[in-house]
Order: C-alpha cells, then sequence, then structure tokens
C-alpha cells in the first residue's frame, strides 16, 4: 500500500466587501491510500453568497486551479479527477478525488473569495 501525506492549508484571503468570512481546514494532513478515497475538508464562514476554490501547489509549482464554486449546481467537477460539492447548509466544500495517485502528493488550499494571497506565491485569481 502507498500512501500520500497531503498538507493541507487554510490560508488568509480577502474580498472586495469587509463582511466576516474565513476558511477552515481542519486536517492538516491527510494520508490517503493509492488507490483510495481523497478527500479534503473546508468549511468556510461567510454570511453572504460565497466563491470557493480549491487550488493546488505541486512541488516546486505554482499554484494551480483545480476546481471553482460561482453559482449554479453544487457538485462542481475539475480539472484531473477532482470533484467539489457545495453545501451551504453545512457550509463546506470539500475536495474528493475516488482513486488518489501518488501524484496527488501537494499542498491544496481552500479559498474563498476572489483573490489567492500574495503569500501563497500565486497570481491573483479575477473573477
Ligand atoms: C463542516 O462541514 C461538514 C460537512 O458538510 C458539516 O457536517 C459540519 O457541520 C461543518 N462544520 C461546521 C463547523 O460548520
Amino acid at each position: 500500500m502507498f500512501l500520500l501525506l497531503i498538507p493541507v492549508l487554510g490560508l488568509p484571503f480577502s474580498l472586495r466587501d469587509a463582511r466576516a468570512q474565513s476558511v477552515t481546514q481542519p486536517d492538516k494532513h491527510v494520508t490517503v491510500s493509492e488507490e483510495g478515497l481523497l478527500e479534503l475538508k473546508c468549511n468556510y464562514s461567510y454570511s453572504g453568497a460565497p466563491y470557493l476554490f480549491w487550488y493546488v501547489q505541486y512541488p516546486s509549482q505554482g499554484l494551480q486551479l483545480l476546481l471553482k464554486y460561482l453559482s449554479g449546481p453544487p457538485l462542481v467537477e475539475g480539472i484531473k479527477g477532482f470533484k467539489a460539492e457545495f453545501k451551504k447548509d453545512e457550509t463546506s466544500f470539500y475536495l474528493r478525488k475516488t482513486s488518489a495517485l501518488w501524484s496527488d502528493s501537494a499542498k491544496y488550499f481552500c479559498v474563498l473569495g476572489d483573490t489567492v494571497p500574495k503569500s501563497a506565491g500565486g497570481a491573483e485569481h479575477k473573477l
């Protein structure tokens, strides 16, 4: 059995309006068996209609957008077999992939709002 160690980082972020908001990713590290389910948690706190993003950062690479939820159907499909479901009632946006691969070992960022913090080494993401 292969194991992946996936550091999951919650980040500060900014929004153009000043309402209180945040994201939490309770698991600092997530271990997944090869061909197993990869699930990365993310709960948000935001009073309005959130824009939610999952980014990945592979070793020595920049941030890459996996998927985003802006509005519409809550189940979002992204690249590399990743999906995430927006659950408004539970204020969550969990990232899932049904058969994780070694190459999925990376840092994952759940981001609320329209901007990726520069401290993460990413470019700004404009809507
Ligand atoms: C986070 O999301 C999960 C899954 O949707 C939900 O069960 C839980 O209540 C949420 N936690 C908080 C603190 O909102």
